[in-house]
């Protein structure tokens, strides 16, 4: 039986949904601007395959940046942990996630981790393929198994919308490619990146994804492996010490679980031998994490005791 039930989540979102108004949609992206901030929904997944959610769970939306922990995955399965941090670092950054100023600080100049925009640029240029819709594929296809659900895409709208106003991103990948850190063309570079944000589902599919990270790598339903449990601890790790950005240290006290969030107002959160949540609220706070989302959490984690420290 899940740990969590329906009149729980209900209870507990209906209890944060007002915290919306202290947040504010991330508007740099000019498609996510439309985002309606008074959004909002949760869902469970726990290892018996029950899924369990509240408030708009049918809603899609985009992942951002939650997509860096799967391309993260997704080079550590295709080329090893070395080749991987011979490229990135394994450091938190304390600075904002679009942050460049330390690609220039820090000796020897790779960026300091996956999880922030140079870090998950550098491993996005590690993905096997020859064109970038061959890149684009293989982390569809991962996304695919870890959802369980073929129909998985990206929203072409929302991947148009970042890559015609990305200049900052650009900025850092053209940084990186002086350096030697990052091969190819940047506009190919770019045309993935925006594409895997723009990775679309709904709550109950991402709270899948949170799940196989639970279960280790394997598939919630099936137990079968979809990404090694070395690559999946390694995943949870950059969760705990990098995953709320400059907010992973307050957040790693006051809920304590391996999370991720996205500026679409998506977080994933993993809970040890348990199961996965999601939860979708578009109003941000100032680090770019879901203020409905950070509220929920603290409140969940504070009730079922989650913190894993
Ligand atoms: O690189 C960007 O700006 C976005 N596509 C992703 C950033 C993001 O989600 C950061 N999250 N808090």
């Amino acid at each position: 039986m899940s740990i969590i039930s329906e009149k729980e989540l209900n209870y507990w979102l209906e209890h944060v949904r007002v915290y919306a108004n202290n947040g504010k949609v991330a508007d740099y992206i000019p498609a996510l601007a439309n985002q309606q901030p008074e959004i909002s929904a949760a869902a469970f997944y726990s290892f018996d395959s029950e899924c369990n959610s509240a408030g708009q769970v049918e809603y899609t939306f985009t992942i951002q940046s939650i997509s860096k922990v799967l391309t993260l995955a997704l080079a550590l399965i295709q080329h090893g942990e070395s080749a991987v941090f011979s490229r990135v670092g394994k450091e938190p950054s304390s600075d904002p996630f679009y942050s460049i100023r330390k690609l220039e600080l820090e000796e020897p100049g790779i960026p300091l981790n996956p999880m922030i925009n140079a870090g998950a640029l550098a491993v996005t240029n590690m993905i096997r393929g020859r064109t970038s819709d061959e890149m684009v594929n293989e982390m569809l296809e991962l996304v695919r198994r870890l959802c369980d659900d073929q129909s998985i895409t990206y929203d072409e709208d929302v991947a148009k919308s970042e890559f015609e106003t990305a200049f900052l991103n650009r900025s850092l990948a053209y940084f990186m490619k002086q350096n030697g850190i990052i091969t190819g063309s940047v506009e190919e570079l770019l045309d993935v990146y925006t594409k895997q944000c723009a990775i679309q589902m709904n709550v109950k599919q991402l709270a899948r994804i949170a799940a196989v990270f639970a279960n280790d790598g394997r598939d919630p339903n099936t137990n079968n492996p979809i990404i090694p449990a070395t690559v999946a601890r390694v995943c949870k790790t950059f969760m705990v010490t990098c995953g709320m950005y400059d907010f992973s240290g307050t957040f790693a006290i006051n809920v304590g679980i391996p999370a991720k969030s996205g500026v679409s107002g998506a977080i994933i959160g993993i809970v040890k031998n348990e199961g996965g949540l999601a939860i979708f609220g578009p109003a941000l706070d100032d680090q770019g994490n879901s203020v409905v989302g950070i509220h929920l959490l603290e409140k969940l984690a504070q009730e079922k005791q989650w913190s894993i420290f």
